[in-house]
This record gives structure tokens, C-alpha cells and sequence, in this order.
């Protein structure tokens, strides 16, 4: 069997793409399943939020990109394992950034991500990618590499605005696919009290549909505390409402 690999992206920044990225992992692997995160984000706020500090780190997602090809490429140097949270983790480096001109001329340098995975793809059920909110190669390569792509959406107006870019890149990037990118949408931090936010919510199932998840991720400041302690939801409080709706994800993503 081979991993299925879920990219978590939106060029809106702060909707809860690492915490659904982190929360989603450890609801899979709380299920038994191998779960890998890679956190292509240059700010490395995955990293830190689990207390991997990409300055004391050797090997990172960095030199898995940056690798001359899949047989050199340092999966077993980069890939942290042993971690509280229960899954496997490959950490952000601040170098990240400088890729989009250190690739410049490289040839396929979009299918990098994609190709170098094939090398892991055994040996987990779930590669989750936590992307940066801008357009670039590290986006490209975690679009490109997708199985799935999750876009969390905060459920406010100005959020559902700043969705245009993603399905804008989705648009640009579909046309020179083979397939196009399959994605569904994740509401995050709704206020079912806010009439706002019920009607942000009223018109993304609308629009979307079937396109969007099921499960809807409401407020919870369980995720705040848990981050703040360099840890999960599910450690700090495996009975909120915010762990049980990830838990609710992971199970219709695994019927899926
Ligand atoms: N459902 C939620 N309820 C309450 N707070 C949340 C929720 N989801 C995320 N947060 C908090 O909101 C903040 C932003 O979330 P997160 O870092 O996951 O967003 P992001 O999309 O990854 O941001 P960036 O674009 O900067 O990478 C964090 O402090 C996080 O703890
Ligand atoms: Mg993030």
C-alpha cells in the first residue's frame, strides 16, 4: 500500500492549515495509522509549535528538496521520529525561503516533492504537507504531489474572499495537469453564536457543496493551550470539542 498524500493549503494566512495539519495527523495515528507530516512552511510554525527548532536540526524538508535526486535524497536523515505526538515529522528550516532561486533553473522542479515521495510511500498510510500561505515552488510541489488537498476556511467574509487565490492557482495549475487536483474544504474556527459566521457558512455549502468536509472545525482554545505546551490536542484534551471534530475528520477521510 501506498501513503496517500494530503496537502493542507490556503494563500490566506492564519485559517488553521498547521493546526489541522497537526491535529489531523495525530486523530490518523490515534486510529493506527503511519502518518509522516512535513512542514514545507518557512516559518516552521509546525516545527516549533512541537518543539522541533529547525537551528538545532541537521536535516530538514530543505534538504529533502533541495536533494540532486531520489536515490541521494535524505529521507532517513531528515524524517523525526519518537515524538509525544505519535507521528513521524520532517521540520521546516528557514532556508525554505531561498528555494524559489535556488530551483530557478532547475528542470521539473514543481514534481520534486512528488517524485522524491515515491522513495517513503510505503512506509505510511497518510504524508500530511503543511504549506506556506504564498504562491511559490514549495506550494507548486505540495499541490502537485497531492492526493488530496485540504483547504481550511475560516468561516469570516474577509477569509472566504482570500479563497480566491487558492482556487485561482488551482485553475492556473489544473491546466497542465494530468489530472486535476482533487480538494475539499475544511470550516475552521466557526462561532455558531456569530450570525456572521452561520451565514459564511450557509453560502460555502452553497457554493461547494460536496466539495466541502462534513465536519466543521468550531472555536476552541484547547488549540491555543495545547501549541503553547508543544504539544497536540488530543494530549492536552482528547475529550474537547476540537479534538473530537479532528477525530471526526480523520474518520471521513478514512471512508473517503
Ligand atoms: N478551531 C480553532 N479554534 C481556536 N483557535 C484556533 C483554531 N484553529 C486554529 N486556531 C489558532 O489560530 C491561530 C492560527 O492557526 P494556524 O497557525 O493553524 O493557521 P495557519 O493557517 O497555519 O497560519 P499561517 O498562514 O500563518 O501558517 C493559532 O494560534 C491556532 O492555535
Ligand atoms: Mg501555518
Amino acid at each position: 500500500m501506498s501513503a496517500r498524500i494530503i496537502s493542507i493549503a490556503n494563500q490566506k494566512g492564519g485559517v488553521g492549515k498547521t493546526t489541522t495539519a497537526l491535529s489531523l495527523a495525530q486523530a490518523l495515528s490515534r486510529k493506527g495509522k503511519r502518518v509522516l507530516v512535513m512542514d514545507l512552511d518557512p516559518h516552521g510554525c509546525a516545527s516549533v509549535h512541537l518543539a522541533f527548532f529547525p537551528e538545532n536540526l541537521r536535516h530538514t524538508s530543505y534538504d529533502v528538496l533541495i536533494a540532486e535526486s531520489r536515490e541521494s535524497c535524505p529521507w532517513d536523515l531528515a524524517i523525526l521520529s519518537g515524538h509525544k505526538s505519535g507521528f513521524d515529522f520532517v521540520a521546516s528550516d528557514p532556508r525554505l525561503a531561498g528555494l524559489d532561486f535556488e530551483l530557478k533553473s532547475r528542470e521539473g522542479k514543481g514534481v520534486i516533492l512528488k517524485e522524491y515521495a515515491a522513495a517513503i510511500c510505503a512506509r505510511y498510510d497518510y504524508v500530511l504537507v503543511d504549506c506556506p500561505p504564498n504562491m511559490g515552488v514549495l506550494l507548486i510541489n505540495a499541490l502537485v504531489a497531492a492526493d488530496l488537498l485540504i483547504i481550511p476556511a475560516q468561516t469570516d467574509f474577509l477569509a472566504l474572499h482570500g479563497m480566491r487565490l487558492i482556487f485561482d492557482t488551482l485553475r492556473t495549475l489544473n491546466q497542465v495537469m494530468d489530472r486535476p487536483v482533487s480538494y475539499k474544504v475544511l470550516a475552521t474556527m466557526y462561532d455558531k453564536r456569530a450570525g456572521a459566521c452561520r451565514r459564511v457558512m450557509w453560502l460555502l455549502m452553497k457554493k461547494l457543496g460536496d466539495k466541502m468536509f462534513r465536519t466543521v472545525i468550531e472555536l476552541d482554545t484547547q488549540f491555543r493551550e495545547a501549541s503553547a505546551k508543544g504539544l497536540v490536542i488530543f494530549d492536552v484534551a482528547p475529550q474537547s470539542r476540537g479534538a473530537m471534530q479532528y477525530e471526526r475528520l480523520a474518520k471521513e477521510i478514512l471512508g473517503a
